[in-house]
């Protein structure tokens, strides 16, 4: 009998287990978990979610418990007497019948409560931010400020983020686990999606996803957003629509001498000695970067590339020569440089105030920029970015480049593009 206890005391068991184990999926232990309130999006989702798992719940262990009851209760025994048929019990139909339609409606009304709640307008006065899907990365476009970016976005918490979400090619799906989504990006149809960033959020970075295949490097189209303050998003969205920050003409004419003897200890200095008056707009710490926001893809073995030419990499001579020579300008916009206009690929005129290249796959510093020039598609695969460096086999063209830039002027782009802050 001990045995037989134990038994139907299973289910009820399994389901404790299954809530303790939603229960313990945290913010710091899951970091891209959804089960979050960060914002009314998801504190409504999750709201019905807890609902669903509880009549869920009750439902699964009562079913359970009656069937084992009844399977054992109720077995055949030898010699035991046939068993009474219930077929017409008109009390007994009403009812199962009745039962599961009470925990439908239970169920429905909150349902579709939440839909129309999540499906209908952003309220006024929410930030419009166009988001663009491209195989492999995404461009954001805030129309209200005149800004075009890729692959990193800011918004102000407290304030409703609209999301207009198209595709310039296949589906994509726009998804931030942690805030909001996910909602698939379509041609020739604008969907929508908004969500309100908590007012007593810090300023936090989270990841973001495409999460409808979308070929080759679909696993490699990611997000970073970051969620601040609204003092913080005005300065970064003032500096982010103004032209880049890194004129060559000014610059050459304010070290007319080599401009090797200027450089810093890296390519971000030099870079830095040579802008005359570098504006500056707020960009969200890297020491507040979470880990599991800084991107950890190993560089593919096989792609050298030797860093010490990044120390003496020219951000004149590669704004004017090597941007022009590597062929960057026909496919990259950087705002205030005449010719490139450019959106095949992303916008770059504020590229050194991102935290990552790539659509989020590398760090963006010297070292990644340098070999993600000389090889795209051997960083990523698919990628629709030429193989630039001299002499680099290029995966899908299936030949050897014999033009492109040698090693020496890709430093020289690195250090034009790390002054791009
Ligand atoms: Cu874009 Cu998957």
């Amino acid at each position: 009998m001990p045995k037989l206890r134990l038994r139907s005391a299973v289910p009820a068991l399994l389901s404790l287990a299954a809530l303790l184990t939603l229960s313990a999926c945290g913010l710091t232990e899951y970091p891209n978990s959804t089960f979050n309130h960060t914002t009314d999006f998801n504190t409504s989702i999750d709201a019905l979610w807890q609902r669903l798992v509880f009549w869920g719940t009750i439902v699964f262990v009562v079913v359970e418990a009656a069937l084992i009851f009844t399977i054992i209760r109720y077995r055949k025994r030898p010699g035991g007497p046939a068993a009474q048929q219930i077929h017409g019990n008109a009390a007994l139909e009403i009812t199962w019948t009745a039962i599961p339609a009470i925990i439908l409606v239970l169920i429905a009304i909150p349902t579709v409560r939440t839909i129309f709640e999540t499906q209908k307008p952003a309220p006024a006065g929410a930030l419009t931010v166009q988001v663009i899907g491209h195989q492999w990365w995404w461009e954001f476009r805030y129309p209200e400020y005149g800004i075009t970016t890729a692959n990193e976005l800011y918004v102000p918490v407290g304030r409703t983020v609209n999301f207009e979400l198209t595709t310039k090619d296949v589906l994509h799906s726009f998804w931030i686990p942690q805030l909001g989504g996910k909602r698939d990006l379509i041609t020739n149809k604008t969907n929508y999606l908004w969500f309100t960033p908590s007012d007593t959020l810090e300023s936090t970075a989270w990841n973001g996803f495409c999460t409808e295949y979308c070929g080759s490097s679909h696993a490699n189209m990611r997000i970073r957003m970051y969620t601040v303050q609204p003092d913080e998003f005005d300065s970064w969205a003032r500096h982010q629509a103004s032209p880049a920050v890194f004129n060559p003409a000014a610059a050459a004419a304010a070290t007319p001498v080599t401009p090797v003897a200027n450089a810093g200890p890296n390519a971000q200095g030099a870079a830095a000695d040579t802008t005359p008056a570098p504006a500056s707009g707020y960009v969200f710490p890297v020491e507040k970067l979470g880990a599991h926001v800084v991107p950890q893809t190993p560089i593919p073995a096989g792609l050298d590339y030797d860093d010490a030419l990044l120390a003496g990499g020219d951000a004149t001579r590669g704004a004017t020569q090597g941007f022009m020579l590597g062929g960057c300008i026909g496919c990259h916009a950087i705002q205030g440089v005449p010719g490139a206009v450019s959106n095949i690929g992303p916008n770059l005129t504020h590229i050194a105030s991102r935290h990552t290249i790539a659509s989020g796959l590398y760090k963006n510093d010297g070292p990644s920029l340098a070999r993600w020039i000389k090889n795209a598609r051997h960083m990523k695969p698919g990628s629709i970015m030429n193989t630039i460096g001299r002499g680099q086999y290029d995966p899908i063209m299936k030949t050897t480049v014999t033009a492109g830039l040698d090693d020496r002027q890709i430093a020289d782009v690195v250090a034009y593009l790390m002054a791009l802050k």
